[in-house]
């Protein structure tokens, strides 16, 4: 029989850093890569949200460093890597998953909508890829790098034209940065959910219209738990997942499939 590979979702030994940790998805996978041995570097704008979740790691016999961090800023990025790398070692694993996601209609975005919106969902991604990158280089170490996209960059939703281009633009840039970083040994995948309720868009998922939106176009006519998404973030980041470059992984309860 072939050697078999199922200790290797395990995150023991490595640096994880999670962009956007203070709430939503961020914080939960935080704690899941804490559970799966990792050291785990919280990293968003709201400290006090994230020293909170440190708190709940180390209770829960974890390590956990609490950071800010706002992504738009390359200053801030760095900042956060030079803290990390000292209380840490070189980070190993990025969970790039920090984004807002105002929806407004086409002919209402202004300008600064627009910029705000590339530059927390697409630039923010690409800095903190391109930082991880250049220091797992330096170090001559590999790496992986799990970049959430959304369903969004891979089909389109009415009042979203701002965040579908940004996050069309992450899984381009998820697929290029795998061609070139994979001779470093340094993996790029990304996630893209479907509909999870989150402070993004509870306000939506609470009403009737979004209970019923849910209902109409998704196949499994629900939304996801957070629990959902540990599976492939995990495959992703640990081991288990090396020979796997590139790739756009969908958890979204057949959303993409919904018939036209
Ligand atoms: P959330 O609003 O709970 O989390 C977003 C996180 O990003 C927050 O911690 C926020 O503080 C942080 N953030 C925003 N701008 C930042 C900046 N400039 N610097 C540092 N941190 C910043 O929402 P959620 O749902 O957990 O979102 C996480 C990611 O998942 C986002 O990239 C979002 O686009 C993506 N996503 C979410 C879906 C959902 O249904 N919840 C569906 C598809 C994708």
């Amino acid at each position: 029989m072939e050697e078999s590979n199922i200790q290797s979702f395990s995150l023991a030994g490595r640096t994880v850093l999670v962009t956007g940790a203070s709430s939503g998805i961020g914080a939960h996978l935080a704690k899941v890569a804490a559970r799966a041995g990792a050291r785990v570097v919280l990293a968003a704008r709201r400290v006090e949200r994230l020293e909170q979740l440190s708190m709940d790691i180390e209770w829960d016999g974890g390590q956990a460093l609490a950071v800010a961090m706002d992504v738009t800023s390359r200053d801030s990025v760095e900042a956060v890597f030079d803290v990390a790398e000292a209380h840490f070692g070189v980070i190993d694993v990025v969970l790039n998953n920090a984004g807002i996601g105002n929806g407004k209609r086409p002919l209402e975005i202004s300008e600064e909508d627009w910029r705000a919106m590339l530059s927390t969902n697409l630039d923010g991604v690409w800095r903190v890829a391109q930082v991880a990158a250049q220091r797992l280089v330096k170090a001559g170490k590999g790496g992986s790098i799990v970049n959430v996209a959304s369903i969004l960059g891979l089909r389109v939703g009415t009042g979203y034209s701002h965040y579908c281009a940004a996050k069309a633009g992450v899984v381009q840039l998820t697929k290029s940065l795998a061609l070139e970083l994979a001779r470093f040994q340094i993996r790029v995948n990304a996630i893209a959910p479907g509909y999870f309720r989150t402070e993004m868009n509870e306000a939506f998922f609470d009403s009737e219209k979004g209970v019923d939106y849910i209902r109409q176009l998704v196949p499994m006519r629900r939304l996801g738990e957070l629990s959902e998404l540990e599976g492939p973030f995990l495959l992703l980041a640990s081991e288990a997942g090396s020979f796997m470059t590139g790739s756009v992984l969908a958890a979204d309860g057949g959303h993409l499939l919904s018939s036209l």
